[in-house]
């Protein structure tokens, strides 16, 4: 019998010789949301258990060829996360006793089975769902820390750790500015993390790239008809973060005639969704990003002063990636260890390589840092990242990092590479341990540890 199996769908396989038996659980079964596969001996079995995902398996124990208790071991070993019922005859307790110590969950006398049945499966569907939205559950829980996850320790990261936990805790106004891929939509997200609104949404608002016509009712929603191909009402960003925080990305992009609007929103905390005679209260926090200096643009006139008083109570500097060398080691072990998954022949990265990325004055900053770690790995032959696989520009810079940095180890074991990272940091820390313990992103009794190991003084 071929039954193609929908994912993730509560699955049974009912394996019985006899399709009178079959027949009556598939009857018995057909009001519970669940997928019912069939298997007429124990082969036909083990083959349908390698391409779907079974979650209980009904195994009658009498059975000619493979058997009920061989199909339960084999299935034990094979298909471990997979549940045995055995199926057994009436007062045959030896079977049973026999069935229980190989490993089957439960049991049922093959004369009762109408009785019994539909309670034992649906008990085992609902411990199934529990499970798996259990999963679900930590899963993003997991995700949504990695999400806010600020990577780095040095003195301005951790200044900027510190207000992010401040801001984030009060409900005002924050205005982020920085250079592109400096972190400055990871620290908004931090902030809404550090709040009391961190439950609720946290919307994304790109102003530099919705069109200006179209950007009023993107934020404030809109009525039925209220212009050309305005087939239905919508609430709008604004009314959809409730509760939440509103990510204004690029602020210095707003055109002026909805700067007007947005002040107006902010000081009356009310949208009118555009076509609407009524206003609507909303509950929102904003925080803003600019990658350009906002003051700057206000001296100019393209940015209204009362709207940058409002967003900007508090204004965070994110500092560019030349400015806390110290964290690019940290920065490359997290993302080795975010994209190096697939890349498993990648165990690390060699001193020459990462002397000559702290070199680097990245303009792009941390996203530029991703973009040459990613592509490295893949033009990697492993174990260690090499200057080779860096992009060419880093060309120029690379004669006088070979000249500077320690000397390659003299073979290639993981030993002589460590020992000569350790050698390297001590150097650059100006034999400061703990210093050089943080560029090697290992603890500092680690450190002391191979210190010895090594032999180094
Ligand atoms: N401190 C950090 N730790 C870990 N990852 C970081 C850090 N800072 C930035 N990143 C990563 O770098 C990339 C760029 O970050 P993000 O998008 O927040 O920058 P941005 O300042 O908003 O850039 P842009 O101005 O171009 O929009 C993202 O993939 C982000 O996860
Ligand atoms: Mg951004």
């Amino acid at each position: 019998m071929k039954t193609d199996v929908v994912r993730e769908e509560f699955t049974v396989l009912v394996v019985d010789d006899e399709a009178a038996f079959r027949n009556s659980v598939r009857r018995i079964l057909h009001k519970e949301s669940l997928a019912l596969l069939e298997a007429a001996d124990g082969e036909e079995a083990l083959s349908l258990l390698a391409r779907a995902r079974v979650h209980i398996a009904l195994v009658d124990i009498h059975m000619p060829a493979l058997g009920g208790l061989e199909l339960l071991d084999r299935i034990r070993k094979e298909f471990p996360l997979v549940k045995v019922i055995m199926v057994t005859g009436l007062g045959d307790t030896a079977s049973v006793v026999r069935a229980m110590k190989a490993g089957a969950v439960d049991f049922l006398e093959k004369e009762s089975i109408a009785e019994a049945i539909g309670t034992r499966i649906s008990q085992a569907h609902r411990i199934w769902e529990l499970e798996r939205d259990n999963l679900e559950l930590r899963r993003k829980v997991a995700s949504e820390f990695e999400f806010t996850r600020l990577v780095g320790e040095s003195p301005p990261l951790a200044r900027l750790k510190e207000i992010i936990c401040q801001v984030g805790a009060t409900d005002v106004s924050v205005l982020v500015e920085g250079e592109t891929g400096t972190g400055k939509e990871l620290v908004a997200r931090a902030i809404h993390h550090q709040s009391e609104r961190r439950g609720k949404p946290f919307v994304v608002v790109d102003c530099g790239a919705i069109s200006e016509t179209l950007i009023e009712s993107e934020l404030f929603g809109h009525v039925k008809g209220a212009y050309t191909g305005a087939h239905a009402s919508d609430e709008g960003l604004f009314m959809a973060a409730g509760g939440g925080t509103v990510f204004l990305d690029e602020i210095g992009e707003m055109p002026m005639s909805l700067q007007v609007k947005l002040l107006r929103v902010l000081q009356e905390r009310e949208v009118r969704p555009v076509g609407s005679p009524r206003s609507l209260r909303i509950d929102i926090r904003v925080v803003a990003a600019t990658n350009k200096r906002l003051e700057e643009q206000v001296r100019r006139g393209s940015f209204r002063e009362d709207l940058f008083y409002r967003i900007a109570v508090v204004t965070l500097a994110v500092p560019p990636l030349r400015e806390r060398v110290d964290d690019i080691p940290l920065l490359i072990n997290h993302m080795l260890a975010k994209f190096g998954r697939e890349t498993p022949r990648v165990s690390g990265i060699d001193p020459q390589t990462l002397n000559l990325l702290e070199r680097h004055s990245w303009p792009g900053n941390v996203r530029e840092l991703e973009n040459v770690l990613r592509r490295a790995l893949v033009l990697s032959r492993g174990p260690f990242l090499k200057p080779e696989d860096l992009p060419d520009d880093f060309g120029s810079e690379k004669g006088s990092a070979t000249e500077a940095s320690a000397p390659a180890p003299a073979n290639d074991s993981l030993a002589a590479y460590e020992k000569t990272a350790i050698m390297s940091a001590l150097e650059r820390s100006g034999g400061s341990r703990r210093q050089a313990a943080r560029l090697l992103g290992i603890a500092e009794a680690t450190l002391y540890r191979k210190l010895k190991l090594y032999g180094i003084e």
